[in-house]
């Protein structure tokens, strides 16, 4: 049997171009149904905007996280999403939000994980003189950047190398890497089980 189309929200906080590459990628497994900005006035909202998805904006801005994450999990639900992709969404979620999409929660980060968690991770790569560095696309966890790795992609780090053209070169395997392991999650031959990810 076919499994049916999964319904696909998009957070963002930014240009969005592993966005676009998740629309232009859209097949029979997955539907993006909607596009969450925490910002406002960022390219992703156009990018969505231009391929006739639903946008919308829920600033973070003076509230709790728990009451963003509130009213992220509202609109969420209203268009009754099965997964949620965070494609350069800045913001820490709260641990309730995180379990109540466990499994249906992944991310993009620009580094081979569980190296180079969190932030400004091309600027301490450089400074580490790593050799190589890369993308990978996990399951979202409570604990920050630490969800079970569903894809990697490696990149060289070559001398000379500036954070942005570092940037510059995983952002470019991001854009086949992401669209590759939502596949992966929405035709369901991936899953989260018992803290691991496996493979079908
Ligand atoms: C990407 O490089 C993504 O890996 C990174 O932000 C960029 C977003 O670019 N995400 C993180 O650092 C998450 N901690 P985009 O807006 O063009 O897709």
């Amino acid at each position: 049997m076919i499994p049916p189309v999964k319904r696909v929200a998009v957070l963002i906080s930014g240009r969005g171009s592993n966005l676009q590459n998740l629309i232009d990628a859209q097949d029979a497994s997955y539907r993006i149904v909607l596009v969450i900005s925490n910002v406002e006035g960022v390219g992703g909202l156009d990018k969505a905007q231009a391929a006739g998805i639903a946008t919308t904006v829920i600033s973070h801005a003076g509230k709790t996280r728990e009451a963003f994450d509130g009213e992220m999990n509202a609109a969420l639900h209203a268009v009754r999403a099965d997964i949620i992709v965070l494609a350069g969404f800045m913001r820490i979620l709260s641990d309730g939000f995180v379990r109540g999409w466990e499994g249906r929660l992944i991310n993009i980060h620009p580094s081979l994980l569980p190296a180079y968690k969190g932030t400004k991770v091309h600027e301490r790569v450089l400074a580490a003189k790593e050799s190589v560095s890369g993308a990978s696309v996990h399951f979202v966890v409570p604990e920050l950047d630490a969800g079970p790795v569903i894809a990697q992609t490696s990149v060289p780090v070559h001398p000379g190398d500036t954070p942005q053209t570092l940037a510059d070169r995983v952002l470019a395997v991001e854009h086949k890497l992401y669209p590759d392991a939502l596949k992966l999650l929405a035709s369901d031959k991936v899953k989260l089980l018992n803290g691991q990810a496996v493979f079908s």
